[in-house]
């Protein structure tokens, strides 16, 4: 007995040095993870008395503000400003030396017994510096009201960082389907949180025009509107003509300008996108006569129904002619007006023009294009998209901007100084480095947050998957190119299936703290395991901020195949570690009781379904999926 007592005595203290030294192990869970961080023993507590002391210039101050706010929503602390800067407890500093190793967004943090020090070159350090304070801090400070009883603890800590790449890219398509100027600015915030710095607002495309246009008014008024409809988009039914066209919206120029500057507020800078020649239906149902087919004046903006023939690969196949006419002055009159004031509307240096998935197949059947290939001395359609994208890139750079585009601009032909945004995986972006051309990686491959997240029979249905660890493995520097034309690397996130913002939410994250790590952290620092706990600490703090993401990570991965006797072998794994897999042939939901996945399973012979859920030790993880053994073998190829 006693000696029983004194084994349970030994073994509650054993367990609880373990855990604090899991703990303290753990207790730095920063994404995108900083370039070096170094724990000290003890720790700062953040007290209601603490003050905050900063360099006094206004854009500091800022910062500041949006410090106090914060702690002020969470804590309920109201921080005073200290008296001065070096006796403040919180202290921003702009080195009044300029540090080399810290650039223009790098900074140093430094937390002591007493205080917590951000030192940068400049106010966006500065900022980061923040976020990475931030998620030192528990993680209920991520309460969007009071959280009283808590410890408001930080572990002594000296953090160096700075990013691998000045392009941090998330791509918000806002035309497939719109979203206020309220949720773009919440979606800043987030990923402001992650140290991304550019947003990419895709404008424009065959369902909306989102941004209006002084003096071109029917891109707003019938261009920004179509009919509600929800399935699987694509194969929408075609909108009778008596349905409403009220669904969309648009940006006013005033809307904009308040996006910009609460962008910059955040540090983040917006790049537009005005998508042409291709994906411009909603452009030609406003002004069909920028369109090469005769006929245009009857079309309508895209609801979702099938407009394009993707059968044959790509380009794709136009049902209806999307595209604007290369051939015709009109559009490039068109084009002026809009960079023009697209130009003036966003400060940041480059404009996209898409550049996309152009059909050609309504060019081909136009006499006029025919003219100008014979005035041009253009041979193929290809190069009639880069006679279109020269044309286009002198027009933007007319307006102080630096032309960008996806990677069929290279097709036909690279205008002199196109910026290339690779998306067909890596190669466009490859040949364009070659080139000696600018270049931001945004490969499908790794990069399209629009993908599924984990199997088709329980994600929302897309065509295509892109898991987390995968979205992790990206690497924007292909070993063949030199690094300097890699600008960085961006995750785009397209609409077509997303229609809110909860779901939104559920499609970047976790996959974009991948893609943070990728574009701001040395490649070095690099680690799935360790990225998967601080992922999963970073879950708690998007609970308490109400934000969704996808628990995917816990769901298993199926594994189908015909054994050698023909019948069906079932394999499960899992993305993340620690999880146990209990499965049913029976039915019946299975949960901590039932058997645990270990070895490769056959179904009983008249099993119609396999329903499993992940668990770590008694909590449940994963979602309860129902997988028909129909449908597994069908995977294996089993009639
Ligand atoms: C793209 O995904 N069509 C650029």
């Amino acid at each position: 007995m006693k000696k029983t007592f004194a084994f349970i005595t030994l073994w509650c203290f054993a367990s609880l040095v373990m855990a604090q030294h899991h703990q303290n192990s753990k207790s730095i869970n920063i994404i995108p993870i900083p370039v070096s961080v170094q724990e000290g023993m003890g720790s700062f507590t953040l007290l209601p008395t603490a003050t905050i002391g900063y360099t006094p210039t206004a854009n500091v101050k800022a910062i500041a503000q949006q410090v106090q706010q914060k702690i002020a929503t969470a804590t309920g602390f109201t921080l005073a400003e200290g008296k001065s800067l070096s006796t403040a407890t919180i202290q921003l500093q702009i080195l009044s030396k300029r540090d080399i190793i810290l650039g223009k967004e790098g900074y140093r943090l430094i937390v002591t017994q007493n205080t917590v020090t951000i030192k940068a070159n400049e106010p966006a350090g500065l900022f980061y510096g923040v976020q990475s304070l931030w998620q030192l801090l528990p993680a209920a400070i991520e309460s969007k009201h009071i959280v009283n009883n808590v410890s408001w603890a930080i572990p002594e800590v000296t953090i160096l960082d700075y990013p691998r790449f000045v392009w941090r890219g998330l791509m918000f398509d806002v035309a497939r389907h719109f979203f206020t100027k309220q949720q773009v600015e919440d979606y800043i915030d987030e990923m402001a949180k992650y140290k991304f710095n550019i947003l990419h607002l895709h404008l424009t495309d065959d369902e909306g025009w989102r941004i209006e246009i002084k003096g071109l008014p029917r891109l707003t008024e019938v261009g920004a509107w179509n009919v509600k409809k929800v399935g699987y988009f694509g194969t929408f039914s075609p909108p009778k003509p008596d349905e409403p066209r009220n669904y969309g919206g648009f940006y006013t120029q005033d809307d904009i300008k308040d996006m910009v500057a609460y962008a910059q507020k955040k540090f983040v800078n917006i790049l537009p996108e005005i998508d042409v020649p291709g994906h411009s239906l909603a452009a030609i149902v406003s002004y069909p006569d920028l369109s090469c087919t005769p006929g245009a004046d009857t079309y309508h903006v895209r609801s979702g129904e099938e407009i394009m023939d993707w059968s044959h690969g790509a380009p794709p196949v136009a049902l209806i002619d999307n595209t604007l006419c290369p051939a015709n002055q009109k559009v490039y009159t068109f084009l002026d007006t809009v960079f023009a004031q697209v130009a003036k509307l966003f400060p940041f240096p480059y404009i996209h023009v898409g550049g996309d998935e152009c059909p050609k197949n309504f060019w081909e059947k136009s006499p006029a294009i025919h003219e100008l290939m014979k005035k041009e001395g253009l041979t193929t359609m290809e190069e009639v998209q880069s006679y279109f994208e020269k044309r286009i890139e002198t027009i933007v750079e007319s307006k102080g901007k630096k032309f960008m585009g996806w990677d069929e601009i290279l097709e036909g032909g690279l205008a002199p100084n196109a910026v290339v945004m690779s998306w067909r995986g890596m190669k466009g972006g490859i040949e364009a480095a070659k080139m000696k051309h600018q270049v931001v990686m945004s490969p499908t491959t790794f990069a399209y947050l629009d993908y599924m997240q984990g199997d088709s029979i329980i994600e929302p249905r897309v065509y295509a998957t892109l898991r987390l660890n995968k979205a992790y493995s990206f690497e924007p520097v292909p070993d063949s190119v030199n690094s300097k034309y890699i600008l960085g690397g961006q995750a785009n996130l397209w609409t077509e299936q997303v229609y809110n913002t909860r779901h939104l939410q559920y499609m970047t994250w976790p996959r974009a703290f991948a893609i943070s790590e990728t574009v701001w952290s040395p490649k070095a620092n690099k680690n799935w395991p360790d990225f998967v706990n601080r992922v999963e600490h970073q879950f708690k703090r998007l609970d308490i901020e109400q934000v969704k993401y996808a628990p995917s990570i816990y769901d298993p991965i199926f594994t189908a195949t015909k054994n050698a006797g023909g019948s069906l072998q079932i394999e499960m794994a899992t993305e993340v570690p620690n999880l146990q897999i209990h499965y049913s042939f029976d039915n019946s939901f299975p949960d901590q009781y039932y058997p645990v996945y270990s070895t490769p399973l056959t179904p009983p012979e008249d099993a119609v379904m396999l329903k499993v859920i992940t668990y770590r030790g008694n909590q449940v993880m994963g979602r309860m999926i129902v997988m028909p053994i129909k449908e597994l073998k069908k995977r294996a190829g089993i009639q």
